[in-house]
């Protein structure tokens, strides 16, 4: 009878461990155990115009977040008017195929809405002023999808690579303290969203140890902080990987949630000067900028596995500490590196290909989380 009972758990041990990965388990099967994967959606996938595109989302992932159409120069072209068609459509789209929707972002200086830091005459407006715009802007946004978004980007790119404050007009109108406002209205709005604050190039110390300071001071001020979120617009030789890892853990140990945002990896040569990811750099096309018109070469291809497999090591090693893993797009095609910071170039940063096929990393990376 005992002997029995030893066979029988031994059995469905065996079968449990035979069964970690079965045959079509995709990433939010398997890594899914551990944290969100997402992926950033554009208005062409919710609405039904990349079919192909939408049935990656949906196969592959259990997150999405849109790539544009919540920012506050598409939502909120004018002070008093709206533009919820885009952003209700990708509520709905998460809400039909059942996936987790975060919000992004609420407060940036990219992309921000255009009339937010001016009066009709031109002249810049008081603190007073934009901080009340802020507080509207943030209200409207956040109070429609109560309920429905899971967590917002609350405050986007507030600090520099060297831990210094990003002097974007919110910083240099309001002061330091527009982030524990915006941190403040968001979860006036609702109470029950988790809010992040996000940023790239994480893995610079100067910017991990400011971002952590700015996550106490919140706490200390009583504010409610829920994670922070490393973009990763990755590279072949940047960012290094000790560093990005330290990054990791400092964050985890500010008490709060580390979420990989936005991440991808730019294979192509990186003009002079450029670093991060401040989406008004720009450079001019040339040639040599874009080598692989047709297709990654072999180096390329192996390249691209193994830092991505690099990086998803990362990801295994931490991640107790991670509560997300989303990509910036879907598949190379669709892939905002294609324009940035070169317009015009032929990227291959992302997991699915142009021709919508997974990469075979994709196994790799499954594998690696099952075992
Ligand atoms: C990018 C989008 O992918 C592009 O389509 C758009 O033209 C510019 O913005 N950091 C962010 C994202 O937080 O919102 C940016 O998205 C990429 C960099």
């Amino acid at each position: 009878m005992k002997l029995k009972a030893v066979f029988l758990l031994f059995g469905l041990w065996l079968a449990q461990t035979v069964s970690a990965v079965n045959d079509g388990d995709t990433m939010k099967d398997v890594l899914g155990k551990y944290f969100t994967v997402g992926a950033a959606v554009n208005i062409d996938i919710v609405y039904g115009r990349s079919p192909e595109e939408a049935r990656i989302v949906t196969d592959n992932f259990n997150s999405i977040v849109a790539e544009n159409c919540m920012k506050g120069e598409v939502i909120h072209p004018e002070e008093n008017t709206y533009f919820w068609d885009d952003a209700d459509r990708t509520v709905k789209f998460a809400e039909d195929n059942g996936l987790e929707i975060i919000g992004h972002c609420l407060v940036w200086h990219s992309q921000p809405p255009e009339w937010m830091f001016t009066y009709e005459n031109g002249d810049t407006v008081s603190r007073a002023v934009l901080i009340d715009r802020m507080y509207h802007h943030i209200t409207n946004v956040v109070s429609r999808y109560k309920g429905k978004i899971k967590g917002w980007d609350v405050v986007n790119e507030a600090v520099n690579d060297d831990g210094t404050m990003r002097q974007s007009p919110y910083y240099k109108i309001i002061g330091p303290d527009y982030v524990r406002l915006a941190f403040e209205f968001a979860h006036e709005a609702d109470p029950n969203a988790e809010l992040y604050i996000n940023d790239f190039s994480m893995a610079s110390p100067g910017k991990r140890a400011t971002i952590c300071k700015i996550v106490r001071q919140l706490k200390a001020d009583g504010c409610r902080i829920d994670g922070i979120g490393m973009q990763s617009h990755n590279g072949i030789d940047y960012p290094d990987l000790d560093e990005y890892e330290a990054s990791i853990d400092s964050f985890a140990a500010c008490g709060v949630k580390v979420m990989i945002t936005e991440l991808d990896m730019n294979m192509l040569p990186s003009p002079d000067d450029f670093s991060g990811a401040d989406i008004s750099q720009h450079f001019d096309y040339q040639d040599k900028l874009n080598p692989y018109k047709s297709g990654l070469d072999s180096k390329g291809r192996k390249l691209f596995e193994k830092r991505y497999l690099d990086f998803f090591g990362i990801y295994y090693r931490h991640r107790h500490q991670i509560s997300r893993v989303t990509f910036w797009g879907v598949t190379d095609k669709g892939s905002w590196l294609n324009d940035f910071p070169v317009e015009g170039r032929t990227n291959y940063p992302l997991l699915f290909d142009r021709e919508n096929k997974a990469k075979p990393v994709v196994e790799k990376i499954i594998k690696l989380f099952s075992e």
